[in-house]
């Protein structure tokens, strides 16, 4: 039954027989998922994996427009990727994603790189086996940023991992907050049928998967758009108690619709690890009040305070901008401020970057781009001495991992994380990918932990323990 909802309804013709597909990634864990459905649907249309874009016959680029920067880098890559296509007459490049859903910028990639056969939005990814098929024999590009998008329900995923999926719960963002093109690239929120989540979580389960995570811009909003009575906490609730799955996360929370309900399933919840991501943003009230979010600062030290009351080990982190347009110095102070007082576990830190269409972009923003780094410096300067400071105190401490697999800088070590999201190392032989293990935290940084692996005593059941990986 489970198989029908994600397999029934797709077909595409059998175009890539005997080609060989790559797919370059920007961006958050939407994109990452919807590279997963890319790669799923080329592969049913007959493409399999290339290992280097050299060795590729479709070369597809998914694109982030969330600041300035990947933006740039995607201009150079199609500049470099020109050679290439010059060499290699079949050679189909594609864009997608967040860039390309802006018509004014799919027209500008159009204009500046011809060579490029599509370039689609985010809405077009259910009729990619159409225009695909479409573009490749067209002289010039092919632009698809139509916002009709129909249903994403059904279509295939060609997962990367085999113990770790990526769960969409809603699509989509209503919020506006005055900085950001998110709203203005994936459309309004729209939540998936709550049977298709669970059915789909159920099948991931039977299918070996132990750690799922939910996604969407903002899942607190889940089911607002549906009417069918389930909200997030009840969604939540709900996959808590599926069989096989060890852990649950979700990202991300919006502080504005982060409901006491949903406070309490994670304070009762087995799966549902410890660990909320919060974007916080700015500290200063005037400043939020500009950037549209809809809470004080106060409201969010309250509510982080309610789950640090609720889910005592709970590591929390969050997003935090500096140089919003108007900024004051004394504005940035109670950013700094806020990190003395919430003492984060990790902060993801950004400058402004001004989005085109956005409301801010229109605010004047006289700040040097040199008052704007050194604001940006002494804010992960102080973030990482409290990552360190809290990071110490784990030291000693026993804790489970679920093992991601070999550590990417030194292969003797194998890598996992904590419940609570936390990066940990150990040395390992053996590949123990997909595992849970229990290791004892010899050493703290900034970024990650290190420790030593706790071999289990015999008669246990080595990839089955901690006090909530297990089932029932
Ligand atoms: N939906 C999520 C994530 C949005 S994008 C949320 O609401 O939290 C991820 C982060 O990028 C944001 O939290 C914000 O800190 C940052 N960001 C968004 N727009 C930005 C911009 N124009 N300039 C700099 N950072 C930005
Ligand atoms: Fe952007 Fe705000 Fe929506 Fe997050 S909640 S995606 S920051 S508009
Ligand atoms: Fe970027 Fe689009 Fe995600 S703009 S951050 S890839 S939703």
């Amino acid at each position: 039954m489970e198989k029908d909802l994600t397999e029934a309804s797709f077909r595409a013709d059998l175009i890539g027989e005997g080609k060989k597909y790559i797919i370059i990634t920007f961006g958050c864990q939407a994109n990452e998922f919807d590279t997963e459905v890319l790669a799923g649907m080329l592969e049913s249309m007959g493409y399999c994996t290339a290992s280097a874009p050299e060795d590729a016959d479709l070369i597809l680029i998914n694109t982030c427009a969330v600041r300035r920067k990947p933006e740039e880098k995607v201009a150079g890559m199609l500049g470099r990727l020109r050679k290439l296509k010059e060499k290699n007459d079949g050679l189909v490049i594609a864009v997608g994603g967040c860039m390309s859903q802006q018509p004014a910028v799919a027209a500008d990639l159009a204009r500046r790189f011809p060579f490029v056969n599509l370039i689609f939005g985010t809405h077009a990814l259910p009729r990619f086996p159409q225009i695909l098929a479409q573009a490749r024999g067209a002289g010039r590009p092919l632009i698809d940023v139509a916002e009709n998008g129909g249903s994403r329900e059904g279509l295939p995923v060609r997962r990367s991992s085999s113990f770790h999926a990526w769960l969409p719960v809603i699509y989509g963002c209503n919020n506006y907050c005055s900085y950001c093109i998110v709203p203005h690239v994936r459309g309004r929120e729209r939540s998936r049928p709550f049977k298709n989540i669970v059915a789909e979580a159920r099948s991931l389960a039977a299918a070996g998967y132990k750690e799922i995570t939910l996604l969407g811009q903002n899942v607190n909003s889940y089911g607002n758009d549906r009417k069918e009575g389930y909200d997030f906490a009840d969604l939540l609730a709900e996959l808590d108690r599926i069989e096989g799955l060890w852990r649950i996360r979700f990202l991300t929370s919006h502080p504005k619709d982060l409901s006491p309900r949903l406070i309490g399933v994670m304070s009762r919840g087995k799966k549902i690890c410890e660990h909320l991501h919060l974007p916080a943003q700015a500290g200063s009230n005037r400043i939020l009040k500009m950037m549209n979010r809809r809470y004080t600062r106060e409201k969010y030290l309250e509510l982080i305070g309610a789950l640090r009351e609720a889910v005592p080990r709970i590591a929390l982190t969050t997003d935090l901008m500096v140089a919003f347009p108007g900024e004051s110095e004394a504005d940035f102070g109670e950013t700094m401020d806020l990190l003395d007082e919430a003492r984060f576990d990790q902060a993801y830190t950004f400058i402004y970057s001004p989005r085109p269409g956005t409301a801010a972009a229109r605010i004047d923003d006289p700040l040097s781009a040199a008052d704007k780094r050194e604001r940006l410096q002494r804010l992960v300067r102080r973030q990482n001495q409290i990552s360190l400071e809290i990071n110490r105190t784990l030291v000693g401490q026993t804790v489970e991992l679920m093992v991601e697999g070999r550590s990417k800088s030194d292969p003797a070590m194998q890598s996992g994380r904590t419940r609570t999201n936390k990066l940990v190392h150990f040395a390992a032989s053996a590949d123990l990918g997909g595992k849970l293990v229990e290791v004892e935290i010899t050493g703290a940084f900034t970024w990650y932990l290190a420790g030593k692996r706790i071999e289990p005593l015999p008669g246990s059941v080595p990839d089955r323990m901690g006090r909530s990986g297990r089932d029932g």
